[in-house]
């Protein structure tokens, strides 16, 4: 198969073209391109060839080992399931920030005008505020839908098929979701019982893996922990491209590393707007890349991949730093109130969290998934993780004061 670029459409069209099938035609702009199938198959094996062929045979087949993507259930299902309103619904499983973004955003998405015109390819105005809200220059920076969007794109940027990456469980799971769909192999370094990174064992896997990209994560999803200068530094040091995810770096209280991008020329900074500024369903996320990188995510993303209004929103909630400034200080104050009840949970053993979520050992004979089900049913959800590593593990995202309230209430309820 291969593009042929050509400027007279009929002329190929009506071209001889020696008993092969002819060519697929379609449409790109003022050019044709046209897809010529390299195929001299004559058509009756070909209709006999296609009744053995299913759908899948056409899928690419490290796809089709794939395991299926197992979706949240909207909010809106998940009200019906549970016979609540969503508003009656306490929504702590999925780390989103029940505040809501500042008032500026629906001000701005109310007046949008023009949503019939696509959005600019280069996100001018959201990059120059992030420029302003980073302290990095806009060249640097790159928005996304989503950090997620800004994952995949790194891989497909950067891995070949068979290419390996390295992963620090347990973690964010779409760097192994997306690294499968990438047809690379993950080489997992398990953290320490306390969640650290084990520096050592990642320098030896580099070393004896020779992977592409490390997956980092400050704080870390599903436990909150932070790296360290020392411990990030030694990791750069080594012949890997360090993708650092601090999609919570506002919770922890630690200065973003995105500057550093200009000094390490194998670090990429991820980061978002779903979670400070309550943008989650918009889906807005940036990062910050080397110069070197950079031009060649810009030559292979999506054109239109930032919406008009996921672009409106997020400059109208930078417009407003004071109430994210506020709203985070309120997240983490209920994060320090939260940690110190579920202290006293007998049977729940928390994790210290510089996140907006906090993780908890389900302990004394409770069951984790039971324990989610059951407050499932009083209208509070938390987090469940089905593998094996997690499964007697809970995550609870910090909701606001009354959130703990109905949480803990039902928790109470729960060891009777
Ligand atoms: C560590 C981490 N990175 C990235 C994301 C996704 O961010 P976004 O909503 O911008 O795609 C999440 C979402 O939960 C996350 O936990």
């Amino acid at each position: 198969m291969g593009v042929v670029e050509i400027s007279s459409f009929s002329a190929l069209c009506s071209a001889k073209l020696n008993g092969a099938r002819p060519p697929i035609c379609s449409f790109d702009g003022s050019q044709r391109r046209v897809v010529a199938m390299a195929s001299t198959v004559d058509v009756q094996h070909l209709s006999e060839a296609n009744q053995k062929l299913t759908g899948d045979s056409f899928i690419r087949p490290h796809l089709r080992k794939l395991s299926p993507y197992q979706p949240i259930l909207p909010f809106e299902v998940l009200s019906t399931r549970l016979g609540r309103k969503p508003e009656d619904i306490i929504k702590l499983d999925a780390n989103e920030n029940p505040y809501g973004p500042p008032p500026e955003v629906f001000e701005a998405l109310g007046s949008m005008k023009f949503p019939y015109i696509y959005p600019d390819p280069e996100s001018r105005r959201l990059r120059a505020a992030l420029a302003v809200d980073s302290g990095l220059e806009a060249d640097y920076i790159l928005a996304g839908c989503g950090a997620d969007e800004l994952i995949d794109l790194i891989m497909r940027c950067v891995l070949d098929p068979g290419d390996k990456i390295l992963d620090c469980p347990p973690t964010f799971t779409m760097y192994e979701f997306d690294a499968a769909v990438n047809g690379a192999h993950v080489v997992k370094v398990p953290r320490k019982p306390d969640f650290s990174l084990n520096v050592e064992l990642i320098a030896d896997a580099v070393e004896k893996e020779n992977p592409k990209c490390i997956f980092l994560t400050s704080p870390n999803n599903p436990d909150g922990s932070i790296i360290g200068d020392e411990d990030l530094i030694k990791i750069l040091k080594l012949p890997v491209l360090v993708v650092l995810d601090e999609a919570y770096i506002e919770f922890s209280g630690i200065e973003s590393r995105m500057k550093w991008v200009k000094k390490y020329e194998n670090l990429i900074v991820l980061r978002t707007f779903s979670k400070r500024a309550a943008l989650a369903g918009l889906r807005v996320g940036y990062g910050a890349f080397p110069l070197s990188i950079i031009e060649y995510l810009w030559r292979a993303k999506q054109p239109y991949n930032v919406s008009v209004a996921a672009e409106v929103a997020a400059c109208a909630a930078l417009q407003n730093p004071t109430y994210l400034e506020d709203v985070k200080d309120a997240l983490v104050r209920e994060r320090e109130r939260l940690f110190k009840l579920l202290m006293g949970v007998p049977f729940l053993n928390p994790y210290p969290s510089h996140s907006n979520f906090i993780l908890c050992e389900v302990t004394s004979g409770m069951d984790a998934k039971m324990l989610k089900e059951d407050l499932a049913k009083m209208g509070v959800m938390i987090r469940h993780y089905n593998n094996k590593e997690m499964k007697g593990y809970v995550r609870v995202s910090v909701g606001k004061p009354e959130h703990t309230d109905v949480l803990m209430d039902g928790l109470s309820r729960i060891s009777q």
